[in-house]
């Protein structure tokens, strides 16, 4: 898809299709207007006759226009002028796309960013706009074996923009599409069944990634070298499984050499059973997204390399399968991490926190700014605020309010919870430093809290996207989620 600016002042070529937007129960916009005269009136005159009202996110389309700036025009509702904002446009533009995506269109132009969209300024709509098209045309690669649907006409892509605006609008596009790449890069992979997406798919995925662009390097390691950094609190995770796990390792250097990077570190459980603390049978498919941490480092890589994002970032993605066997982890058995400290494994379900402790302690020989981990990690957490937030862990007030920040800006939004030493407390154990679960309170944050307990000294945040990270239902699949955040924090927020 190709996506392009154009300067309201100087939008006059025909499209194949306009999408203007109407507010419920208002006057037409100054872009509507526009676009009405010169259609010769067709919008108003439909208007007139309450053909449309203009509820978020209905579509209309206007079909064989013989003048006018289009072959057709779709209006696309704004709903209520009252609490207008980056919701409701979003929802329009990706409501729309899912229409154009029925017909033949092959080209369109989108008016709704010619009026301001309150709260977005136009690098934020036109990113918005970018991202909410690519959403709707994403397809996962299925395994359907049945004659698939044809694929959407359309190739091209406008968004018209007040003139002074057109260089933001550029530079959100640029943004935008990078963050597009990502999201279909994570959800590509998250998609994946664990019979095909292993820990060594994984690390050829990283891999593949380095190659096709020059500022990312993947380095991967095998068991062997990860037994040797002594890494037994992750290795205690993989011992049931016959799939050899992988630590991977990215670095994007875009910024100045020499600068302290910021590390994201990706749960990358490419199937979580529980292991002997075995999961019960319903749902259990999810857990192939038991990655989605990890994709979501390798999406915002992708991202970041798409833009050319001026930032140094390193990535670290612990990767294997949790499963029972006799050989696997039992509870009780007590392992040594990385950092040294011992930790006895009474749930061998809880097995992110004993990838990710590893990882945090691997990331401190990078010397980050900043270390951000990324995992579907609690159930808790699904429980504590569903689909729409993920869970946001910092005692860093700063880093907690700039990633919040980011959420909001990136319309993908997380919500602080608290790191604090009693629930820390909860962690004890009689037999080793500490234990990998507490009690049924309080899930989301004592897992964070085991955490926080190998990032002392690090400026350190925890994001659980167990609810965000994919959707079950009608609609599973994975969300793209956290990308959007993590690329707008390192973009504008750190
Ligand atoms: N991967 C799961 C968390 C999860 C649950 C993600 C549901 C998405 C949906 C994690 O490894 C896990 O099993 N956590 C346990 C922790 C418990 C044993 C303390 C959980 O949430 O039940
Ligand atoms: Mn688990
Ligand atoms: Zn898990």
């Amino acid at each position: 898809m190709q996506f392009h600016v154009v300067k309201a002042g100087s939008a006059r070529a025909r499209t194949a299709c306009a999408i203007v937007g109407i507010h419920e129960n208002a006057a037409m916009s100054a872009a509507a207007r526009r676009v009405d005269r010169a259609a010769g009136g067709a919008i108003s005159r439909l208007l007139r006759r309450g053909d449309f009202s203009g509820k978020n996110p209905e579509v209309f389309p206007i079909t064989a226009l013989r003048r006018g700036p289009a072959d057709r025009i779709l209006l696309v509702g704004l709903g209520p002028k009252a609490g207008y904002g980056r919701k409701a446009y979003r929802r329009a533009v990706f409501a729309a796309t899912q229409w154009l995506a029925k017909t033949g269109c092959a080209n369109a132009v989108s008016w709704l960013a010619a009026d301001p969209v309150p709260g977005l300024d136009a690098a934020y709509a036109a990113r918005h706009a970018v991202e909410s098209v690519s959403n709707a045309l994403y397809r996962t690669p299925d395994l359907k074996t049945a004659k698939k649907p044809p694929l959407p006409k359309l190739a091209r892509f406008g968004i018209v923009v007040p003139d002074a605006d057109s260089t933001t609008a550029e530079r959100g596009m640029r943004d935008g599409r990078g963050v597009a790449a990502g999201m279909a890069f994570m959800k590509d992979l998250a998609n994946l069944p664990a019979n095909v997406c292993t820990p060594r798919y994984l690390a050829e995925a990283a891999r593949d990634l380095a190659k096709t662009h020059k500022s990312v390097r993947a380095r991967v390691l095998e068991e062997g070298e990860i037994r040797k950094l002594g890494m037994g609190s992750f290795l205690s995770v993989t011992r049931g499984s016959d799939e050899p796990p992988r630590l991977i390792v990215l670095e994007y250097e875009g910024g100045e050499k020499g600068d302290a990077p910021v590390a994201l570190i990706g749960k990358g459980i490419t199937f979580d059973t529980g292991g002997i603390s075995l999961k019960q049978p319903p749902g259990m498919d999810e857990m192939k997204f038991d990655m989605s941490g990890a994709a979501s480092v390798l999406g915002t890589f992708k991202a970041l390399a798409t833009i050319g994002a001026p930032v140094n970032v390193v990535g670290i993605i612990p990767t294997c399968e949790n499963m029972p066997s006799g050989r696997a982890t039992k509870p009780g058995d007590i392992v040594t991490s990385m950092a040294g400290k011992t930790i006895e494994v009474l749930n061998t379900d809880a097995e992110g926190r004993l990838v990710l402790c590893d990882g945090i302690t691997y990331a401190r020989r990078f010397k980050p700014r900043a270390v951000v981990d990324i995992a579907t990690l609690t159930g808790a957490c699904v429980i504590a605020l569903g689909a729409h937030y993920c869970g946001l862990f910092s005692p860093d007030e700063k880093l907690a309010a700039a990633i919040a920040a980011a959420g909001d800006r990136a319309d993908d939004r997380a919500w602080r919870m608290p790191v604090a030493e009693e629930y820390a407390d909860l962690l004890k154990s009689n037999f080793a430093d500490l234990a990998n679960v507490a009690g049924r309170e309080a899930g989301a944050v004592t897992a964070a809290c085991f955490l926080w307990k190998f990032a002392d000294g690090l400026s350190w945040a925890h994001l659980d996207i167990a609810g965000s990270a994919y959707l079950t239902g009608a609609h599973k699949g994975s969300t793209g989620r956290p990308v959007p955040l993590l690329v707008d924090w390192l973009l504008h927020g750190t």
